[in-house]
């Protein structure tokens, strides 16, 4: 097997090591709501990672031999210069002949193996539940799982990392590799995480100003809880909350509330009339690099979302939201221009981590383009 290209503090990090971050001291022993708590989250027992997991599944997620044409590879939707986003304001519909949008934008994978439900409407559980589903989605991949374990089983270093390291290759260990891999994406090391553990010189004055800001009068940190900046909460951190802020129809004008039902389109959800527009409050890490913003990229900029929230949400557009948040209906943030400024300097500044962003392979078994042809940006 060729040599992994993760940085030892990569894999310790993935493997639960959180003491292996550079001059930073290890956390305290005991739950640590600061800064993640790496051991709090036990990873499924037949998925345990290992380099050679780790290192098969990095290679899936660049290679497009998992699309029906080819092209597309998680990557493309999920590229490492964009902190695992893609720059679009919704996902593009790669893998349909007709072209087109996906409904929603493409998330960061980041820290997602903390969060318990995933996609913006939550309808996945688990990176396992969901390893598969981009595969088989017709806009996404376009393929089925017998065509990609066919085409998989017929590329010999495939078959070989397969067995060396799950014991063969079938749907349950594409799964568990894909997953293992996207459960790694983890960041823990921003400024902001080691402010919290005391080292008052970690983020500048201004960054302080706006995480206090961030914690108090700008009300974020109601739905964005620490440590994942998401709304996943401690210090349990098994449920992640779907919050209704009324977001925009992007690019209409006047603005309307958007269309997507949001929670409420999950089977067995929509009957509670609360879920209706209700998304993940998503996690702010590394947010500077995912423009544009929110499910269905209505912002294009960090400014634009502090405006929204600061003229008090949906109604602060024009527009009602029935079911609307109860933080939101506090109203309007009151922020000046120049605390709106430290706010951003916090968002851009203070959560920014990608000491343990994935590497692209230089190549992949299949012999296609690394991160498909629609990938290369
Ligand atoms: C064509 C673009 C595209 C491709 C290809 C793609 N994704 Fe995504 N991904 C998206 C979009 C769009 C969403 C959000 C969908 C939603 O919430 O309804 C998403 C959501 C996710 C999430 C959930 C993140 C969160 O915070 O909830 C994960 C994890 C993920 N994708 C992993 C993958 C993996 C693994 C692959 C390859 C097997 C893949 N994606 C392929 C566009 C893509
Ligand atoms: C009432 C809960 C709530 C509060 C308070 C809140 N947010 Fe959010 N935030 C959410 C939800 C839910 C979403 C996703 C909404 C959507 O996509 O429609 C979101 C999305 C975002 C996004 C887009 C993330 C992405 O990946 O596209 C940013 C940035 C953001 N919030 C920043 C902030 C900031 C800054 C504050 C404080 C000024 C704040 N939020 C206050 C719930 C909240």
């Amino acid at each position: 097997m060729s040599a992994h290209r993760f940085s030892p503090a990569f894999i310790a990090a993935a493997l639960g090591a959180s003491a292996a971050c550079g001059q930073v001291a290890p956390p305290p022993p005991g739950p640590n709501l600061y800064r993640i708590p790496f051991a709090a989250f036990p990873l499924p027992g037949d998925n345990q990672p290992s380099p050679q997991r780790l290192e098969l599944g990095r290679l899936l997620f660049f290679d497009p031999i998992l699309s029906a044409n080819h092209q597309v590879a998680c990557a493309t939707c999920h590229k490492p210069h964009l902190a695992m986003a893609d720059g679009l304001p919704v996902g593009a519909a790669l893998a349909d002949p007709a072209g087109g949008d996906l409904p929603r934008a493409s998330p960061t994978i980041f820290n997602i193996r903390f969060q318990h439900v995933l996609f913006w409407d939550g309808r996945a559980r688990s990176a396992e539940d969901l390893a598969l589903q981009p595969i088989q989605n017709p806009k996404e991949m376009g393929n089925t799982i017998e065509q990609a374990l066919q085409e998989l089983g017929a590329v010999p270093d495939y078959r070989q990392r397969f067995a060396q390291a799950y014991g063969g290759l079938d749907a349950s260990t594409l799964q568990r590799a894909i997953a293992c891999f996207i459960s790694s994406v983890t960041a823990n090391d921003a400024p902001a995480d080691r402010y919290l553990q005391g080292d008052s010189t970690a983020m500048s004055a201004e960054a302080v100003a706006g995480f206090n800001l961030y914690f108090g009068k700008a009300r974020c940190s109601r739905c964005h809880y620490v440590p994942i900046f998401a709304g996943t909460e401690g210090p349990s951190f098994t449920e992640t909350e779907f919050r209704v802020t009324g977001v925009p129809e992007r690019g209409v004008f006047p603005r309307r509330l958007t269309a997507d039902r949001g929670r409420a389109g999950v089977a067995g959800i929509e009957e509670d009339p609360s879920t209706l527009h209700a998304f993940k409050a998503p996690t702010l890490r590394n947010i500077t690099y995912t423009a544009p913003y929110m499910h269905n990229g209505a912002f294009s900029t960090l400014e634009e979302v502090v405006d929204f929230y600061d003229k008090g949400a949906g109604p602060g557009q024009g527009y009602a939201v029935p079911n609307l948040d109860p933080v939101m209906r506090q109203g309007p943030l009151f922020l000046s221009d120049a605390e709106k400024q430290s706010l951003l300097t916090f968002l851009r500044e203070g959560l920014t981590d990608l000491s343990t962003l994935p590497v692209a392979p230089n190549a992949v078994p299949s012999g296609l383009t690394v991160g498909g042809v629609a990938g290369k940006k």
